[in-house]
């Protein structure tokens, strides 16, 4: 997720560019970009606040792209900033996406002699751009030579020097506007920017592209057929627009999980081979191979990710795991242990507690790995090789769809340990093409968003609630209880469903709810019998279930259906309907769940 904005027209351009930028910001903001044919090219690293120290007063053009990025390949530098130049700096370019097949295509432009100034995949683009503008007669007709040879998803705004009142656009998995003014028209990567020139939009569709200039906009199909489309009315305010018309960032965040579980495992899944292609590991491969026992650290949901990587790491890989909570780590007596590793998840990448235990776990000369969401982070730099999650920038403090990447990721990662190890290639096919499966059914579970609202409501009132689950949603049943606690202020408690004979049940009488987590899997018979307990006791269940098994529904009070899938798996999806009831939940009872009372989204002291 990073912002793109583009303008033509008469006035100048940099104020306005800046602008919109400023509107994008919450789309990504770890460095940001300007180029003007007329002005030149500026770049910093930060908020555009930054940026806007470098612009000069009298800047003159009255055209221009901008960017404001959250990184995906290379860290947040002024050099991995956007626009990106060719080679011979005869256009420039701002992008949104991956594409997947750079490193093949920076191959061969390297052999042709170029030289590149960043890391991105987007110089990349930039380059081989460059070089069909070349030979092509138009704009036109490189931008389609160019598109047809990448791999992956773009959003991209394209300026050449030598026609700056003339900005090209093209989508393909990644929204791009334009927005369609008197005089004046401009691209966005969504409507937030475009409402700071004119109302008047209209959407690209994947594979098509744009040329705008003052007075005219032209959309083609990358085969070049002209399509009309008149453009629409924004009805939003800018607010609702970044929120993408969802009362909260929560609920918005939530709603991306098909995009997020998509994008995690994008490029990263070989189906047929049964394997993982995790590229900040490839490079590691024999000391990954000699892991004999793993330490994962993290805090909060990080470390509920973790508990649940465990599971999944010691069944597919056979590599005994432990999970330590950052802050206690340190604390503890390390008996040094040849080929241990440790691996720490973080979404910000800034969680004070997870950073001190890297650095005590180097100083006992261990390898540290990294699961972050956050490039260039302090965590994704001093961890010696990791994994991005590409989840995307989180706003609401209670993490939602960075939590469903952490899962899916450490599945990744013990499908990539696995087959390094004895797992069998039909075990490890098995498990990626349900990887694969779950963008398709996280969007069947928040199809019935509804659902989970009434349900939301009739436990609104409820002082506690007890949220049960084992083996895969033994993890599940405490992230639940965390995301109930954070945002509604409810007392939940996560507990291990054969736990609750030890202590817990004591607790339950009518009006103590228990959800209960109980999928079609090894465990289902165990936890029924748990449910059947609580029951017996008059207590009200709300259960997750996989869609079509009628034990449960003669059992609960209340269920929310997941779709079939294998244990691991169906244990990320029940994620999903706690994430939602835990928003109905908080916003019923008249709560700002974005912000949470006392919390921060990053949590950089002790
Ligand atoms: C809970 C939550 C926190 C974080 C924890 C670690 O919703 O967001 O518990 O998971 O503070 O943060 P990161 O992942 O940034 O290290």
């Amino acid at each position: 997720m990073c912002g793109i904005f583009a303008y033509t027209g008469s006035k100048k351009a940099i104020p306005i560019l800046v602008d919109g930028l400023t509107s994008l910001e919450y789309r990504g903001y770890d460095s940001a970009g300007i180029f003007t044919p007329a002005d030149g090219v500026f770049k910093a690293v930060g908020p555009v606040v930054e940026l806007r120290k470098l612009l000069p007063e009298n800047a003159n053009g009255t055209s221009g792209i901008a960017h404001t990025r959250w990184a995906t390949h290379g860290a947040p530098t002024a050099e991995n900033a956007h626009p990106h130049a060719d080679q011979n700096e005869i256009l420039y370019l701002v992008h949104n996406g991956i594409v997947e097949n750079y490193k093949e295509l920076k191959e061969e432009l390297l052999k042709a002699g170029h030289t590149f100034k960043s890391q991105t995949d987007t110089e990349v683009l930039a380059h081989l751009l460059g070089v069909e503008r070349g030979t092509a007669s138009s704009m036109d007709e490189a931008l389609e030579s160019t598109l047809q040879k990448v791999r992956g998803t773009y959003g991209l705004a394209v300026i050449e020097k030598a026609a700056p009142s003339t900005i090209y656009a093209a989508a393909m998995g990644s929204p791009i506007a334009i927005g369609v003014g008197e005089n004046e028209m401009c691209i966005g990567s969504d409507a937030t920017a475009i409402l700071r020139v004119t109302k008047q939009i209209i959407y690209l569709e994947d594979g098509e592209f744009a040329k705008i200039t003052p007075q005219n906009y032209e959309i083609k199909t990358l085969d070049r057929k002209i399509t009309t489309r008149a453009p629409e009315e924004i009805e939003w305010d800018a607010d609702t627009i970044k929120k993408n018309g969802f009362d909260h960032y929560m609920l918005k965040e939530i709603m991306e999980a098909p995009e997020v579980l998509e994008n995690s495992a994008r490029g990263r899944l070989l189906l047929t081979e049964g394997r993982a292609n995790l590229g900040g590991l490839a490079e590691h491969e024999k000391e990954l191979q000699n892991i004999k026992r793993l330490v994962i650290v993290a805090c909060g949901s990080a470390y509920y990710a973790g508990v649940y990587g465990k599971y999944l790491i010691e069944e597919y890989a056979g590599i005994p795991v432990e999970v330590a909570i950052g802050s206690e780590f340190r604390y503890r007596a390390h008996i040094p242990e040849e080929g241990a590793a440790l691996l720490a998840i973080s979404q910000s990448g800034e969680t004070a507690d997870t950073l001190a235990s890297i650095k005590e776990a180097k100083r006992r000369g261990i390898l540290a790995r990294g699961i972050v969401n956050v490039v260039g982070s302090t965590i994704a730099r001093e961890t010696d090789l990791g994994v991005y999650k590409h989840a995307g920038p989180e706003v609401g403090v209670a993490s939602t769809k960075a939590f469903l990447s952490q899962m899916e990721v450490l599945a990744l990662l013990a499908l990539y340990l696995g087959r390094q190890r004895h797992l069998s290639v039909e075990r490890a096919i098995e498990l990626g093409k349900a990887i694969a499966e779950l963008p398709t059914q996280a969007a069947e579970i928040l199809s019935k968003h509804e659902e989970v609202k009434v349900i939301a409501e009739k436990y609104k009132d409820v002082r506690d609630m007890l949220y049960i689950g084992r083996k895969y949603n033994f993890a599940g049943a405490y992230e639940g209880a965390l995301k109930l606690k954070e945002v509604s202020y409810i007392h939940a408690e996560g507990y291990g469903a054969g736990e609750m004979k030890h202590g817990p049940i004591a607790m339950i009488d009518p009006l103590f709810p228990t959800l209960a987590i109980v999928p079609d899997d090894a465990v289902f018979e165990k936890t029924i019998s748990n449910i059947e307990e609580i029951k017996a006791r008059k207590g009200p269940v709300i259960a997750i279930a996989t869609t079509g098994n009628t034990q449960i529904k003669e059992l609960a009070d209340d269920v929310l259906w997941i779709p079939k899938a294998i244990e691991p798996m169906a244990a990320i999806l029940a994620i999903i309907p706690m994430q939602l009831l835990a928003y109905y939940v908080g916003v019923a009872k008249g709560y700002n769940v974005d912000r949470p009372r006392n919390l921060a989204k990053s949590v950089t002291v002790e």
